[in-house]
């Protein structure tokens, strides 16, 4: 009876060798099966475009053009719709009525006032009158965009104003410096046609030699030839609904492939 008790609880070394290596085994197999599956899932979302890390390295790579583009003075303020100016500054009075403002969609509280006119009713709100704070208490708010406000909030109430469009940025775009990176696509869709083959005479993108004796006319001297054609160059290309800055852009990249600095 002793002598199988002592069997029972005694291991020999080899069989204690063979349960710790037994004992490291599972664990090991578990870790590595982990580290697997982790490096599985970097892989698979390494070409996902909506990852954090690539919006990230998205973001990194166009920041320096983003810079630019918030510096450039002459780029035009996007100003506000009628509407969002309403929702962020106006409805917390004119939705509730709060200090007797004239509610919005109220006909009531609008019919005495409608009658003073649009324009009127613009410059109170621009220069504020009695409880009514200039510009809704928000002076970054655009002449243009309290305008839409108001008409806005009077059309709601049984008026039609017509609420002024932005103003024209044609001057603005023709001055602004062109964008050769942005020119490439309108010239490929627009441009290239004639200057990627030289068809009828065109000067070739990028051929310097082509391009050396139209170059002293400068940049300028270049739109305003593509602007309005010369010789078998259409005006415009030939698209007359081109948008001049993006007419600005396209010049502005065959100026730069032909060695010009803008
Ligand atoms: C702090 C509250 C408040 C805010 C914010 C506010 N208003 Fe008013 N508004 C008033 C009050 C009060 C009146 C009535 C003034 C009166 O006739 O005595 C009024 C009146 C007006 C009138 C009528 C003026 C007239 O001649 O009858 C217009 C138009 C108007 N507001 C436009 C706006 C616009 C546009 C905004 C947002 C950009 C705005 N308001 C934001 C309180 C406000
Ligand atoms: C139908 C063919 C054609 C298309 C399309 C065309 N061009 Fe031209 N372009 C020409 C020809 C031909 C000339 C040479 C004109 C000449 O000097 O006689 C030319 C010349 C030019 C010049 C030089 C003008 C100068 O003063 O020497 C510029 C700049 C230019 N094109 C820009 C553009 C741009 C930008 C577009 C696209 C928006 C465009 N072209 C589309 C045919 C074309």
């Amino acid at each position: 009876m002793a002598d199988s008790n002592a069997k029972m609880t005694q291991a020999t070394p080899q069989e204690v060798i063979i349960s710790v290596v037994a004992g490291l085994f599972a664990p090991l197999l578990a870790i590595f099966l982990i580290v697997q599956l982790v490096l599985g899932i970097q892989q698979d979302q390494q070409p996902d475009a909506t990852s954090e890390a690539a919006q990230k390295a998205t973001l990194a790579r166009i920041k320096p053009v983003a810079q630019l583009a918030a510096l450039d003075a002459s780029a035009p303020k996007v100003e506000k719709s009628g509407q969002e100016v309403y929702d962020a500054v106006c409805a917390s009075c004119h939705t509730p009525g709060a200090l007797g403002a004239p509610r919005f969609d109220n006909k009531g509280d609008w019919t005495g006032r409608l009658g003073q006119g649009y324009d009127t009713l613009i410059k109170h709100a621009i220069e504020g009158i009695r409880q009514m704070p200039a510009r809704g208490g928000d002076g970054d708010l655009s002449d243009i965009e309290v305008a839409r406000a108001v008409a806005y909030m009077a059309n709601s109430a049984g008026a039609n104003f017509k609420a002024p469009e932005a103003a024209a940025p044609a001057a603005a775009t023709v001055s602004a410096k062109p964008d050769p990176a942005k020119g490439k696509a309108v010239y490929d869709a627009n441009c290239a046609v004639c200057h990627a083959t030289g068809v009828a005479g065109a000067p070739k993108a990028g051929d310097k030699a082509a391009w050396s004796a139209r170059m002293s006319q400068g940049y300028a001297g270049l739109y305003d030839n593509a602007l309005k054609g010369i010789g078998g160059m259409p005006a415009k290309g030939g698209n007359a609904d081109l948008p001049d800055a993006d007419l600005a852009n396209a010049v502005g990249y065959l100026f730069a492939e032909a060695g010009g600095k803008l």
